[in-house]
């Protein structure tokens, strides 16, 4: 850990995965144990779904989103996105949004600003990134890229324990069901397809624990080092 340490600086490990996969509670933990900068690229296309909601802006309106998007500040606090001086960690998980943010998602402009916001916090510090196109698109050539996958059942089974615990009222076979659209969107689309990006190390995490996920990545990042 120690050497590690010394190192750290600059450092860009990737991991990508379909939704539900443990990508975030993952990438939290391997980020606290590598002390890096833990981003959630996902929670950046929400907030711009997030904002096209708040300002009445039309999903048709290409236009006017990407103007919203080209005018948002975005940045992390720990685990919190501050979306132009707002907190907008929780609202960005409303059904409402998640469903909606495939449309936002498949905007080139969009991703290019969003791309770009992205490069930029790896050039302050180290990071764990997580999303759809980390290592394929953002940071092809990053030291360390990881691809998390599970099935659908597990997948869904995880949402609903996490959306349970907060209090939301869901069905599972809605969840699944909400899983399995976001994952055909997600791979089918022209535009930065969810892959996996060449050279990573693809994890099945079905039966294994988050813990176990986070050691393999954290051990095998300590190997190559
Ligand atoms: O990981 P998530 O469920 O919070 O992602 C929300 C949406 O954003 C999902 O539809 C996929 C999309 N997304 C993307 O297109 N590219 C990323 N790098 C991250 C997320």
């Amino acid at each position: 850990m120690e050497k590690y340490l010394q190192v750290k600086e600059n450092i860009i490990v990737t991991i990508d995965g379909p939704a539900g996969a443990g990508k975030s509670t993952i990438a939290k933990i391997v980020a606290e144990k590598l002390g890096l900068t833990y981003i959630d690229t996902g929670a950046m296309y929400r907030a711009v779904t997030y904002k096209t909601i708040k300002n009445g802006v039309d999903f048709s309106n290409t236009v006017g989103i990407i103007e919203l998007a080209l005018k948002s500040e975005m940045r992390f606090e720990k685990e919190k996105l501050i979306l132009d001086g707002e907190d907008v960690s929780d609202k960005i998980r409303s059904r409402n949004v998640t469903n909606r943010t495939s449309i936002i998602a498949a905007i080139p402009e969009v991703r290019k600003c969003l791309r770009d916001m992205q490069r930029n916090f790896s050039k302050k510090q180290g990071v764990v990134m997580e999303g759809r196109d980390i290592g394929t698109v953002v940071f092809p050539g990053a030291p360390f890229k990881f691809y998390l996958d599970a099935s659908v059942g597990e997948r869904a089974r995880r949402r609903y324990a996490e959306l349970r615990e907060k209090g939301t009222d869901v069905e599972m076979d809605e969840i699944a069901s909400d899983i399995r659209k976001r994952d055909a969107l997600d791979q089918n689309r022209g535009l930065c397809p969810l892959k996996i990006p060449e050279g990573a190390c693809v994890i099945d995490s079905t039966k294994k624990t988050i813990k176990e996920v986070a050691e393999i990545i954290v051990k095998s990042i300590k190997v190559k080092k």
